[in-house]
């Protein structure tokens, strides 16, 4: 079962997963990041702002979920600027070890091919960073995702594309396809981080959360992971049948468990 950790703020499960990140790095310098964008992993950036002052982070990697397919790497909303913006240069990362998985038109029928390769590389994802769809989607793994799917090209349901129409001009300009890290490639990683804050996402939270397993639900697939902990403010949590029995947990976890 995933650990279910219900915070009052989205402050607070930032600075909780910022921990985990810094424990992390100290522990193996090298660490391999799984890097989320949208607005539910912002929070653990901004908290890991103000811990990396005392952290050799030099040799940090990075594979973000996912990119648009046919943006041009600098336009403001690719998710390659995203995570430069958001990510690499406020932590001082190495840009050169941050991989985003390449949307060029040119190259994208290899590119899913070429970006697991450059994770297997890698050693593979040490924790993944995840939001979760109003669809229910991580990354772009929309309904109906294989949980076997490996990094490919996926069509954004509409649903998705009026989320994100906020980070655009207007929904036209939302790209209609994406590059994503298949449901199978994020079930590789070692430890799954999702985060969820709002009302809006509190369905999403209990499908992926208490099931069934399902692929109607691609974030039901953390199910299926040995070390998943979901981190939600109550509004997400909401519609948990078992809220309290998380809650419980929590208050007895051993000191020795760590997350
Ligand atoms: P959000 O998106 O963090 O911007 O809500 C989450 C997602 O679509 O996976």
């Amino acid at each position: 079962m995933a650990e279910v950790i219900i915070v009052p703020t989205s402050d607070e499960a930032g600075a909780l997963v910022a921990d985990e990140i810094v424990r992390l790095i100290a522990a193996r310098p090298d660490a391999v990041l799984g890097l989320a964008t949208g607005s539910t992993p912002l929070p653990v950036y901004q908290a890991l702002r103000s811990r990396v002052g005392g952290v050799d982070v030099s040799r940090v990697r990075g594979f973000a979920l996912d990119e648009y397919v046919g943006i041009d790497p600098a336009h403001p909303q690719s998710y390659r600027s995203v995570i430069t913006r958001e990510v690499v240069e406020p932590l001082g990362l190495d840009p050169a070890l941050i991989r985003t998985p390449n949307g060029a038109l040119e190259t994208i029928e290899h590119a899913g091919d070429d970006y697991e390769h450059a994770i297997a590389a890698a050693g593979g994802v040490d924790l993944q960073i995840l939001g979760i769809g109003t669809s229910g989607h991580i990354g772009f793994n929309e309904p109906g995702s294989s949980f076997a799917s490996r990094t490919r090209v996926k069509t954004l349901i509409e649903q998705t594309r009026q989320d994100n129409a906020r980070f655009f001009d207007s929904i036209d300009d939302v790209p209609l396809h994406c590059i994503t890290q298949g449901l199978g490639t994020i079930l590789d990683a070692r430890h799954l981080f999702l985060l969820a804050f709002g009302e809006n996402k509190a369905a999403a939270i209990a499908g992926a959360v208490e099931g069934p397993v399902t692929a109607s639900l691609p974030g039901s697939a953390i199910q299926l992971h040995p070390h998943v902990t979901v981190v939600v403010d109550e509004a997400a949590a909401s519609q948990l049948q078992h809220a309290d029995y998380y809650r419980y947990v929590l208050a007895h976890k051993p000191a020795w468990q760590g997350l």
